[in-house]
C-alpha cells in the first residue's frame, strides 16, 4: 500500500502547506506548521466553497434536552482510596485520563498499582510500556509486591500495532506509559513531536469513546511545567491530574486540574516507601516542619485542597539585598508575591524594596488559593523583624490590593482542622470568624493588614 501523503497544517489559521515552513503562507505566524494526516477523500472537498450542506449529509434527528435520559456515570473504584478521590470515584467506562508529572515522581509506580488492584478485582487491564522493557516491568512489580500480577503487558510503541492489540483483547482499563514515546505510522515526525503526541492521543480518545474502555495516558513535563505536546491534549482528555511534589521528601500530591466526571483541585496525597506509593489518609499534618520552638520568619497556613483542609507551613526569609533585590518563592505564585509585597508597603507601611525575599511552601505543595495572602504577610514581616509569631499560630485570608483582608471559603473548616491539630492561635478574616467559639483556639478577626500587623505585634 502507498504510503498517504501527509500535510503541514498551521494551528492557528488552519492553511496547509506540502512542506515544513518556518512561517505560514496563510496568517504568516511562525513556527505553528505541524505535520498532520489530510482527511480522506470527499470529505472535505467543496466544504468551504458550497454554502448549500442540504444534499451533502442526511439531517439528523435532534432532541430536546429535558427527553434525554441522563444516565449517571458508572465508576470502578481503583482501590486506591486517594487516586479514587481525585477521579471523583474511580475510573469511568470510556473515560480517557491524562496524568502529568516530572520524571521519577511515581507516575509509573501509580498505574502500575492501580492496574493490579483492579486486575485483582477481575477486571481485565493492559500496561503498554512505551519506556521500560517487560522485564523492568516486572522488576518493579516484585518490587511493589505485587506477587502473582496478572496484569497483562505490552512492551510497544508503534500505535498501530497497540490500537489492534487493545481491540483484540478488549480490557477494561488500559495505560498508556508514556503518550510521548508513541508513534503513527502514519506520520514521518519523531515520537514526542507536538504531531505524533496528538495524533496517537486522538486515536486512543477516539477508541475508548468507541469501545468503553477507560484508557489512562501518561504525559511527560517540561521544564516549564506544562504538559509537552499541545495544550490541545488538555482539550481532548476528560480529566487530566497532575503529580505534584519535592522528589526529594517522601510526599507526592496528586491533584485534577480538569475533571469532567468530579470535582476539579481535588487532591490526593500520597508517601513514595519501600513498596510503592501509600495512601495518606489524614494529611492535614504532614506539610508542617518540626520546630521544637516557633522561628522567625515561619507562619501556619490553613489552606483547603478540594475537600480537605491541610495544614502548611510558609517560611520566609528577608534579607539586605543588593541593588536589584530577588524576589523569589517556591510552591506560591511570584507575581502576588510583589503585589503582596507593595500592599504591604502601602497600606502597612512596612517596605522591602531594599530586601531579598524568599517565599517557601513547605514540603513542595503548590498553594494556588489566594487565601494564602495573610500567611505570607506575616510569614515576611515575622523574618523582617526577627520576631517569631507565637507558638500555635495559624492565619488565612485574601489581601486586595486596598488592603482589605477578604474572607477565605469554608472558614469554619479551617478553624475547626487546626484547633483539632492543638493550635491555639488565628488571625482570620472579619467575615470567617465564627459566631460560637471554637473550643481551644483564640481567634482574632481583621479587616485589614495593617489591623493584622498589629494583632501580631501586640501577641509576639
Ligand atoms: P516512577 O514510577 O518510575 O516514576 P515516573 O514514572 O513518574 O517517572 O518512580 C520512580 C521513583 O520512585 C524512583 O526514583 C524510585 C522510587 N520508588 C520507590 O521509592 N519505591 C518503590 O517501591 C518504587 C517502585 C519506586
Ligand atoms: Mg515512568
Amino acid at each position: 500500500m502507498a504510503k498517504e501523503k501527509t500535510l503541514y497544517t498551521c494551528t492557528e489559521c488552519a492553511a496547509t502547506s506540502p512542506r515544513w515552513l518556518g512561517k505560514c503562507p496563510g496568517c504568516g505566524a511562525w513556527n505553528t506548521l505541524i505535520e498532520t494526516v489530510p482527511e480522506a477523500a470527499g470529505a472535505g472537498k467543496n466544504r468551504l466553497s458550497t454554502p448549500q450542506y442540504a444534499g451533502l449529509a442526511q439531517a439528523q434527528a435532534v432532541a430536546p434536552l429535558s427527553s434525554i435520559e441522563a444516565t449517571e456515570v458508572v465508576r470502578t473504584p481503583t482501590g486506591l482510596e486517594e487516586l479514587d478521590r481525585v477521579l471523583g470515584g474511580g475510573m469511568v467506562e470510556g473515560g480517557v485520563v491524562l496524568i502529568g508529572g516530572d520524571p521519577g515522581i511515581g507516575k509509573s509506580t501509580l498505574l502500575l498499582q492501580a492496574l493490579d488492584a483492579l486486575q485483582r478485582a477481575h477486571l481485565p487491564t493492559l500496561y503498554v510500556t512505551g519506556e521500560e522493557s517487560g522485564a523492568q516491568v516486572a522488576l518493579r512489580s516484585r518490587r511493589l509486591g505485587l506477587e502473582g500480577s496478572q496484569v497483562n503487558v505490552l512492551a510497544e510503541i508503534q500505535l498501530e500495532k497497540i490500537l489492534a492489540t487493545v481491540q483484540a483483547t478488549q480490557p477494561a482499563v488500559c495505560v498508556i506509559d508514556s503518550i510521548q514515546t508513541m508513534y503513527s505510522d502514519q506520520l514521518t515526525s519523531a515520537p514526542g513531536s507536538v504531531a505524533q503526541v496528538r495524533e496517537c492521543a486522538a486515536h486512543l480518545t477516539r477508541l475508548a469513546k468507541a469501545t468503553g474502555i477507560a484508557i489512562v495516558l501518561v504525559g511527560h513535563v517540561t521544564k516549564e511545567g506544562a504538559l509537552a505536546g499541545p495544550r490541545v491534549l488538555e482539550h481532548m482528555v476528560d480529566t487530566v491530574l497532575y503529580f505534584e511534589g519535592d522528589t526529594h521528601s517522601a510526599f507526592r500530591l496528586v491533584r485534577a486540574i480538569k475533571n469532567r466526571f468530579g470535582a476539579v483541585n481535588e487532591i490526593g496525597v500520597f508517601a513514595m516507601t519501600e513498596k510503592g506509593l501509600k495512601g495518606v489518609a489524614n494529611p492535614s499534618a504532614i506539610f508542617l516542619s518540626q520546630h521544637s520552638e516557633p522561628v522567625p520568619g515561619s507562619c501556619v497556613l490553613v489552606t483547603l485542597e478540594g475537600t480537605r483542609p491541610m495544614l502548611v507551613e510558609i517560611q520566609a526569609l528577608v534579607d539586605g539585598g543588593g541593588p536589584s533585590p530577588r524576589r523569589l518563592s517556591v510552591g506560591l505564585e511570584r507575581d502576588r508575591l510583589a503585589m503582596l509585597l507593595a500592599v504591604l508597603h502601602r497600606h502597612a507601611g512596612i517596605a522591602s524594596s531594599d530586601q531579598d525575599v524568599f517565599v517557601n511552601a513547605v514540603g513542595g505543595v503548590r498553594i494556588s488559593e489566594p487565601a494564602a495572602d495573610l500567611a505570607v504577610l506575616l510569614a515576611i514581616t515575622s523574618s523582617l523583624r526577627a520576631r517569631a509569631l507565637p507558638k500555635g499560630f495559624i492565619a488565612f485570608g485574601e489581601v486586595g490590593l486596598a488592603g482589605e483582608v477578604r474572607p477565605a471559603p469554608r472558614g469554619q473548616e479551617r478553624l475547626k482542622e487546626a484547633a483539632k491539630l492543638g493550635f491555639t492561635v488565628a488571625v482570620v478574616p472579619k467575615a470567617n470568624a465564627p459566631k460560637k467559639p471554637i473550643a481551644g483556639l483564640t481567634i482574632h478577626a481583621v479587616e485589614r493588614v495593617e489591623e493584622a500587623m498589629q494583632v501580631v505585634r501586640e501577641l509576639a
